[in-house]
């Protein structure tokens, strides 16, 4: 933490509010999902169905070959987010339309999750459960994909009511074939537009002024930013790799940042205590 008293101030102001005065904000891919298992990288919700069987040899060549240039650049501390933001339009519009190209069928989804590594963090059903249990609404904002990240909560049995996602969504002919996505597209650096332009959930919201925010990229800090008249956000944040170059950066923008944390345990004892 850069400053235990701020965290400590929020935590007691946001006591002090009550639980119908809070919801949570969350990105999906290596926040509520783990960044590795026993050594290996776990996949993000794009990486489900790359390596699926939905997707051909020849394109999920293509799909690797985007993620090795362009995720070195993500996690590259010493780019802008100026410079790096273009690139990241490049990179989601490229793996967007390979994707299109494909024919997934909608009803082929639940397998692919079924048969992937995906994995929530530990204690994730503490986490959702808890949240459920005390009615406290679950924002899930994500720019991986909407259909599958569904998918993995549903089959993990903690999609509850409380929980909206906002993700770039596929959308499907009348047999149930991929066609084209949705609306505009959600990249990592255009959470706050996104943010602006939700605004039937965030109105819904609007009377939960204290939001804890939880995200592993610079690009989620901006998640709450279509919440009117924030009184208090606590901000934590999972720093999965690259942690000693980028750890100064993060203890600047995130008020409690988790080092290489596969789990939800500080997230959970700090619902504990509000609950
Ligand atoms: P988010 O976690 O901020 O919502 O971003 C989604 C993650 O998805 C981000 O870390 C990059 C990753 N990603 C892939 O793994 N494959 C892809 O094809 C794309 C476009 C993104
Ligand atoms: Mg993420």
């Amino acid at each position: 933490m850069r400053d235990p008293q701020r965290v400590q101030e929020v935590l007691h102001g946001m006591l002090k509010a009550g639980l119908d005065t809070i919801q949570v904000i969350s990105d999906f891919d290596m926040t509520l999902t783990r960044f590795a298992h026993n050594g290996k990288r776990c996949p993000t919700s794009h990486n489900i169905l790359d390596n699926s069987q939905l997707i051909s040899d020849e394109c999920k060549i293509k799909l690797k070959d985007l993620l090795n240039k362009y995720y070195p650049i993500e996690i590259d501390s010493s780019r802008t987010v100026e410079e790096k933001l273009p690139l990241m339009v490049e990179w989601w519009t490229k793996a967007h339309e390979l994707l299109v190209q494909q024919k997934i069928r909608k009803d082929q989804l639940a397998l692919a999750v079924q048969e992937s590594d995906a994995m929530l963090r530990d204690g994730y059903q503490w986490f959702f459960d808890c949240l459920h249990q005390h009615s406290v609404p679950l924002l899930i904002f994500s720019a991986g994909l909407g259909d599958v990240l569904e998918e993995v909560i549903r089959q993990a049995a903690v999609f509850h009511p409380n929980v909206k996602v906002f993700s770039n969504y596929m959308d499907f002919d009348e047999t149930g074939v991929m066609t084209a996505f949705k609306g505009q597209l959600i990249h990592i650096y255009n959470k706050r537009e996104g943010a602006l332009l939700q605004t039937g959930h965030f109105q819904e919201l609007r009377a939960r002024p204290n939001v804890v925010l939880l995200g592993d990229s610079l690009g989620d800090l901006t998640m709450a930013d279509g919440v009117q008249e924030v009184e208090n956000v606590l901000k934590i944040g999972f720093l999965n790799d690259k942690v000693d170059e980028r750890k100064q950066s993060y203890l600047n923008s995130y008020d409690i940042v988790l080092l290489q944390d596969e789990t939800m345990e500080v997230p959970n004892a700090i619902l504990d205590f509000l609950v």
